[in-house]
């Protein structure tokens, strides 16, 4: 049975992303810091509590991947922070910046893991300024930086980063469903891909168009924000 490891398993893309895999016959193996959500025990075989941006976290995924004739990593854990500290948002750099870094090493140290994909959840954040959350920007852009930096030439794996607009609830205007997010992700992970996919699609003009004018888009989001408050 392939497997896929979701990193970030317990939040609120992984846990729907786990349900999927599950009902689609992967064999799933979850990561988080802290304990998870007895809701979500049915869909995963093992679980991983350890912090990705250590070298601990790292060597429990390695010894899940060894001997797997197939495995497939999600990056799905890297968040706005749960408060305001300073400490919780270095942390956001951590997970977002050290956390693939330590992936990569791992990947490219033992090239003889049978790494089917890896898939990097990423945010449209990583291209759009934003005053309210600098931290999970910036280390966005980093992460969004890194991957294009590294894919194709340096790992030899496909490595796809799926840029996303909000995600929450069905009844919240503009926001991506959870279980639509875990969707389009298995998608991926069955017919692997590298380079840049986008949810919803409209960012697929939007990022490209942001990245070219980041001040004009900038002065048109703190207008939107404005008027909503
Ligand atoms: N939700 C959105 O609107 C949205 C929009 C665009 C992009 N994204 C991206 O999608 C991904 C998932 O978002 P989400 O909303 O599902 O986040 P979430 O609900 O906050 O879940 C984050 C998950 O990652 C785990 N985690 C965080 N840091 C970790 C670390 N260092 N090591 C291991 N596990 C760690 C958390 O568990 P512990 O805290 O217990 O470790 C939790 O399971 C993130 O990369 C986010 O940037 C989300």
């Amino acid at each position: 049975m392939d497997k896929v490891i979701v990193i970030g398993g317990s939040g609120l893309i992984g846990k729907a992303l786990c349900k999927v895999l599950a009902e689609e016959c992967f064999e799933v193996i979850g990561m988080s810091r802290t304990q998870y959500s007895p809701e979500i025990d049915q869909y995963v075989s093992d679980w991983i509590y350890e912090d990705v941006a250590t070298s601990e976290g790292t060597g429990l995924i390695l010894e899940k991947c060894s001997n797997a004739d197939s495995v497939s990593l999600v990056f799905c854990c890297g968040n706005h922070g749960h408060d305001a500290s300073i400490a919780n948002q270095i942390g956001t750099y951590q997970t977002n910046l050290v956390g693939i870094s330590r992936i990569w090493e791992m990947t490219r140290s033992n090239p003889s893991l049978n790494i089917n994909c890896i898939i990097i959840c990423s945010s449209l954040m990583g291209s759009l300024p934003d005053r309210h959350f600098p931290f999970y920007a910036a280390s966005k852009a980093g992460l969004d930086h890194f991957i294009r930096s590294i894919r194709n030439d340096q790992l030899q794996i496909p490595i796809c980063s799926i840029v996303l607009g909000p995600v929450g609830s069905t009844n919240a205007r503009g926001m991506t469903p959870p279980d639509k997010v875990a969707k389009y992700i298995s998608g991926f992970i069955k017919k692997p891909y590298s380079g840049e996919a986008y949810l919803p699609r409209y960012l697929k003009v939007l990022i490209p168009s942001i990245r070219v004018m980041p001040n004009f888009w900038e002065r048109i989001l703190v207008g939107f924000r404005k008027r909503r408050n």
